[in-house]
């Protein structure tokens, strides 16, 4: 088969490099790709969010499928596009995808089907907002509407910082139309967990778990990234607590989305908070989360492209997934300065030499074959062992070999709630 895959994050890298070991994946692209991906596949220079593009490159070089990774492309309806044109595309279509790029959407999802998720009361307006957060106690959660790079959610603690987010967004527009609608919600306390799920449109079936670590700096320190490593499993869950959260939250939202005729299908993105009342839900998102599924990955057993076969064609209720036996870990090297401003075009060495297995995120291959840094999530380490401690320090290792000017990682992943 020859396959496309849309992206050029760390999480595009694992799932080249996963399709790669398929038996039956002879050609594979990826657009735009970057230096790692470059070398697992063909790298062609279309953006990711340019929809028209890929769908006319697609349609004129006979690819059997198109795996479309990133939310952007999905929102804009690639997926789509590409069914509309005869193209086999693996990814929901932009009805679904909604429930990451539209909160308001997924609260008001959440709320008409009875799925656990934190208080909430939606916004356009400032002074009503205002009078709203008198009444509220603090601390409060202000998320912008749309799709903001994981930034637009603020934790207030106090009515001034709560009144300055919403001002922010509604008056300032510091998320642009993403923040035209706030969603204010209660402050859920208790350690996160992401489950990932495969859907087919009627039926889910989540990974094993997954936890990330969102915050720049060591515990917990310093502003929201797009996620500074992850491990495997996410939490110490029992046979049941899955069952909880399969029969309250994945099953009921599955069923939600194709109820209101928006089948789901694709991977789905549960961000959860193991709260004293049971588990509830953060936030979806429509894809792999990044860096969750560069420590999932390498863990799964089955032929990617069987997985993948099954979702499109909505045989995943007698489909089996299959698991190493193993604990994983990532850890993400970034450029100083991440998730703010941060300089790109170091040279990076080490990343063959660590004994360990690298993906790629913002890298460039040169014309003279170098690695250079290219974004503000670098690279991405992995290791898997028997134990959670053994695979943490594993990928530790490699980190410890690789360097860049101005390099930043945490030291703690894995080793504090996330
Ligand atoms: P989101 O983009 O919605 O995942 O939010 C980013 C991060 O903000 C989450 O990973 C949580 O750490 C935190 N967060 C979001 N909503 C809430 C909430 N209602 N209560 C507590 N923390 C939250
Ligand atoms: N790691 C969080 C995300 O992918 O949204």
């Amino acid at each position: 088969m020859k396959v496309l895959v849309v992206g050029s994050g760390g999480r595009e890298h694992v799932i080249c490099w996963k399709l790669k070991q398929s038996k039956r994946v002879s050609e594979l692209y990826c657009c735009p790709g970057n230096g790692g991906i470059a070398s697992v596949a063909t790298c062609v220079d279309i953006k990711a969010t340019d929809v028209d593009k890929i769908v006319e490159y697609a349609s004129s070089n006979n690819f059997d499928l198109v795996f479309v990774a990133p939310e952007d492309p999905l929102a804009l309806g690639l997926v789509d596009k590409l069914n509309e044109n005869g193209i086999r595309a693996f990814g929901p279509k932009a009805n679904a995808a909604i429930i990451e790029a539209s909160k308001v959407f997924s609260k008001n999802l959440m709320a008409k089907y009875h799925i656990p998720t934190a208080e909430y009361a939606l916004f356009d307006n400032k002074e009503k907002a205002y009078d709203y957060l008198e009444g509220c106690e603090m601390p409060i959660v202000i998320k912008a509407d749309g799709l903001a790079l994981g930034k637009g959610v603020i934790i207030a603690k106090d009515i001034d910082e709560a009144k300055a987010a919403v001002s922010s967004m509604l008056e300032d527009k510091a998320f642009g139309d993403a923040g035209s609608n706030i969603v204010i919600e209660e402050c859920m306390v208790g350690p996160e967990l992401t489950i990932l799920a495969f859907s087919d449109g009627e039926y889910a079936i989540p990974m094993i778990s997954s936890r990330d670590h969102k915050r720049a700096y060591d515990h917990d320190e310093g502003l929201n990234t797009g996620g500074m490593g992850a491990v495997t499993p996410g939490a110490d869950l029992s046979d049941d607590d899955v069952k909880v959260i399969s029969d309250t939250i994945i099953q009921p939202t599955i069923e939600a989305l194709k109820s209101e005729g928006r089948p789901f299908k694709g991977v789905i993105y549960f961000g959860l908070m193991l709260t004293k009342k049971g588990p509830k839900v953060i936030e979806y998102n429509c894809r792999f989360g990044d860096p969750e599924v560069q420590a999932i990955l390498p863990l799964l057993e089955n032929d990617f492209m069987d997985v993948i076969d099954a979702v499109i064609d909505g045989k995943l209720s007698t489909y089996k997934l299959s698991w190493k036996n193993k604990k994983s870990c990532v850890v993400v090297m970034a450029s100083g300065g991440y998730p703010v401003k941060y300089e790109k075009g170091y040279e990076i060495s080490g990343i063959d030499t660590c004994g360990k297995l690298v993906f790629q995120a913002g890298t460039k291959l040169t014309d003279d074959g170098k690695i250079v840094t290219n974004g503000g999530r670098v690279l991405c380490v992995y290791d898997e062992a028997d134990s959670l401690d053994n695979a943490i320090d594993g990928a530790y290792e490699g980190v410890k070999k690789i360097s860049f000017k101005d390099m930043h990682y945490r030291t703690d992943i894995g080793r504090t709630l996330g």
